[in-house]
């Protein structure tokens, strides 16, 4: 029994190390000390033996039960180990590849738009304002000669704001209002541009929007005639369209002014031969303006008499779609970067 103790634990280490594999060791093991291994198998034998015997090779056996078991716990514990070590190996990421400086985006196209036209016009000697979005009354209508009950309020659907009076606060319908705090804050001579953001009760739809932009303008000065008024848009559409594309102005009518005009440009589409853009007339509408309003001036206290100025209000948002062909204002806030990236800054 001894000799066969000590032949199977000869050869146990080699066997033990020869497996490569967790599945070959449960093979081995279940060979040496497995219900039917061969070391079980001895320990059966034990009871045939006589008590000296028994002993001496009882406890020749438990020795060897352990040592094989040991290293059977050593051989699993390398060969998980390295099992683990080719798992990490095979799902390697290779984090190398990812860049180290983010994609840069672009300025979105209403703010170079802003920023573009502000440019125009501070090279012709022009400052910037800036007024409140949500403003009163006085400022949004009243003083621009727009008394309530005045029929041309309807040409502002607005919204109110739930503050103070009834429709007393409201989000302001256009940037306007800019100019009467400008002439309220400051003396003429004044030459202020006034973009911002103006809200209005409208559906969205190609040239809609119930949130958009304009760009205002006011000079006020002594002499300020019509002429000047003309000149400087004409300027100003060479500045940012270029030298092919003119102005003119149509009667219109605005509270505020007095007279009043539409300032339209050559339909950037067609060139003047007539698209559905331009609905077939070879002009696009982009704003109003005219001489500012005698009531105006002395809404502010300034007396008509020693001064005259006139006045523009563009829509930013459509500028910016004539400019670069757009035919649809929604798409400059679904936010898609699809559209957006057409125009890197
Ligand atoms: N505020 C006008 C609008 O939103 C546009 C406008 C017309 C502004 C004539 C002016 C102007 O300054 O003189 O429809």
């Amino acid at each position: 029994m001894i000799d066969e103790i000590a032949a199977i634990s000869d050869d146990a280490p080699a066997r033990i190390a020869d497996a490569t594999t967790l599945a070959e060791l449960r093979a081995v093991e279940a060979e040496l000390t497995g219900r039917k291994g061969s070391l079980t198998l001895l320990k059966r034998g034990l009871g045939a033996l006589g008590a000296d015997d028994r002993r001496a090779a009882g406890a020749a056996l438990n020795a060897a039960i352990g040592t094989v078991e040991a290293a059977i716990a050593a051989r699993r514990d390398a060969l998980e180990r390295a099992d683990l070590a080719d798992v990490v190996a095979r799902e390697r990421l290779d984090l190398g590849e990812v860049p180290t400086t983010p994609r840069r985006g672009t300025v979105h196209l209403v703010t170079q738009t802003w920023d573009r036209l502000v440019d125009v016009f501070v090279g012709m000697g022009f400052v910037v304002a800036e007024g409140p979005e949500v403003e009163t009354d006085w400022y949004n209508f009243e003083a621009l000669n727009i008394p309530s009950g005045h029929p041309a309020r309807g040409m502002w659907d607005t919204f109110y704001v739930d503050l103070g009076e009834p429709e007393t606060v409201l989000l302001r319908t256009h940037t306007s209002p800019v100019q009467i705090r400008v002439m309220t804050d400051q003396a003429p001579p004044i030459y202020a541009v006034m973009p911002g953001r103006v809200y209005r009760r409208d559906t969205a739809d190609a040239s809609h929007m119930p949130v958009f932009h304009q760009i205002e303008g006011l000079v006020v000065d002594r002499g300020i005639s019509f002429a000047d008024l003309a000149g400087t848009l004409e300027a100003f559409t060479s500045a940012y369209f270029g030298g092919s594309i003119h102005s003119r102005l149509r009667p219109s009518y605005f509270p505020f002014t007095e007279p009043s005009a539409e300032y339209d440009i050559n339909c950037v589409f067609c060139e003047g031969t007539g698209c559905r853009t331009c609905q077939h007339t070879g002009w696009l509408e982009l704003g109003g303006c005219g001489m500012v309003h005698p009531t105006v001036l002395r809404n502010v206290g300034l007396d008509p008499e020693e001064w005259s100025g006139f006045a523009f209000g563009f829509g930013l948002d459509r500028l910016a779609l004539m400019r670069h062909g757009v035919d649809d204002i929604r798409e400059l806030y679904t936010g898609d970067v699809r559209f957006l990236e057409q125009f890197p800054s």
